[in-house]
């Protein structure tokens, strides 16, 4: 992908014990210890790295919080690193993958005009076999997620074990109020995220005492009585890799929204990002956008992000299109265009279901999403036939997971999920205190 004018800037120079160089397609770039890959390489304007697997439409960051994959990059012989949650470290080499060259030179164009109604890759070439051979080798190098690892990977793992009374997933406005509210009730709680400290440290509220920061879920085994966690799941592999193996009697799911996708033409060209995720970016007060913003959304949500932003707005219902090449260049109206090289999508977020599934619980649409279904204090419903009923573990959902509802009222949602499960920890421990002493 050929380099543009950069989204983002740095909002002071960096110092020099801060200072470090990456490697991008052989090119030195100067970057900030710490800040996301992501950031480092749209501040050289290094705005695509990889295309997407199927249409080889170029791919860029677009949530900027590890939930869409469309920021991956090679990273020292590994494929599929998220750039967006992989810290920058000095000497880090990174390369893009899905594409020909980090200049973007790509032969898609040309395959999209010599098959203007597609490929239809059961039917082509079959015959004679040699050139069939030839076709396939083609199909497959220019499809899929990158390629295979350059070595088996030597970075020394760890596994760590977890008893936890409560096990609380997320540390968004619900998770960390349901944490606060029971160290207070002196309930031992675990809280986890897969997000980085200095990102969570950016939103409102207090980060729970037992934080594992950087560690993600990615798996509940009911029948085996675990839930698994990996560090640095998202990062490159030389970063600490450990398996965190967690036991509890307790889950709180408070694993919050994702946005989906607004369906607008070219949506997904580089240069389009999630208004929630950029808002993260910005509070991390590194950069700074590089670009007059456009947000794309509708009601109190998309407005609260467009004025954090600083950002017009337009209705979801206003915009035809969103214009661009391989980059946005602009937002076409009914009436008239209005250029630009940044624009934030802010549709109403989902709740982030597939855990809550997993483990068991019963899912309903609610018109945005699969929200998690709960009783009035958060308790889980066990959908038909789930696994459920076999875990070691009463599952709780608190949160924008239960359908959106926004920060404030999933504050009070966490207050409310660790009351409950307090008086439940009360009531065991009367019915069988010398059991619960031997926890
Ligand atoms: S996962 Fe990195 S931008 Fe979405």
């Amino acid at each position: 992908m050929r380099k543009v004018r950069p989204l983002f800037e740095l909002r002071a120079p960096i110092a020099d014990s801060d200072a470090v160089t990456i490697e991008y397609g052989g090119q030195t770039l100067h970057a900030l210890a710490g800040e996301p890959l992501s950031s480092a390489l749209l501040r050289a304007g290094i705005l695509a790295t990889t295309r997407s697997p199927k249409y080889r439409r170029p791919r860029g960051p677009y949530c900027l919080r590890g939930e869409c994959g469309s920021c991956q990059v090679r990273i020292d012989g590994e494929p599929n690193i998220r750039a967006c949650t992989t810290p920058v470290r000095d000497g880090l080499k990174v390369e893009a993958q899905n594409q020909w060259g980090p200049a973007g030179l790509d032969p898609t164009p040309i395959v999209d005009s010599l098959f203007r109604d597609g490929i239809d890759h059961h039917h082509l070439v079959v015959r004679p076999r040699l050139a069939n051979a030839v076709m396939q080798r083609v199909a497959r190098t220019m499809t899929g997620f990158g390629v295979l690892p350059d070595a088996a990977s030597t970075a020394p793992a760890t596994s760590h074990e977890h008893r936890p009374q409560v096990l609380i997933v997320g540390s968004g406005s619900a998770g960390r109020a349901a944490a606060c509210a029971l160290e207070r009730a002196g309930i031992e709680a675990l809280t986890i995220d897969r997000l980085d400290r200095r990102t969570l440290e950016t939103s409102p509220g207090a980060l729970p005492a037992g934080l594992l920061s950087g560690v993600g879920v990615f798996a509940a085994y009911p029948q085996e009585g675990l839930w698994a966690a990996a560090a640095a799941p998202l990062s490159t592999a030389a970063g600490d890799l450990a398996l965190h193996i967690i036991r509890p009697q307790h889950v709180i799911l408070a694993v919050g929204g994702r946005e989906p996708m607004l369906p607008i033409a070219n949506n997904d060209l580089p240069g389009v990002v999630s208004a929630r995720g950029l808002v993260h970016l910005l509070r991390r007060g590194e950069v700074r956008a590089a670009a007059p913003v456009i947000v794309i959304g509708d009601g109190d949500h998309a407005e609260a992000l467009a004025q954090e932003l600083g950002a017009q707005r337009f209705a979801s219902d206003e915009v035809r299109r969103i214009t661009g090449g391989d980059t946005v260049d602009g937002v076409e109206l009914a009436d008239r265009r209005v250029p630009c090289r940044l624009v934030a999508l802010a549709p109403t977020p989902a709740p982030v279901h597939e855990l809550a599934a997993q483990a068991g619980g019963r899912l309903r649409f609610d018109g945005h999403g699969f929200a998690v279904v709960t009783d009035d204090v958060g308790r889980v419903e066990s959908s038909e036939g789930g696994a459920r009923e076999a875990a070691p573990w009463t599952l709780w959902a608190c949160g924008d997971v239960r359908g959106w509802r926004g920060p404030a009222a999933s504050a009070a949602d966490g207050e409310t999920t660790a009351a409950a499960i307090g008086a439940t920890i009360r009531a065991e421990l009367e019915r069988a205190p010398s059991a619960g002493a031997e926890r």
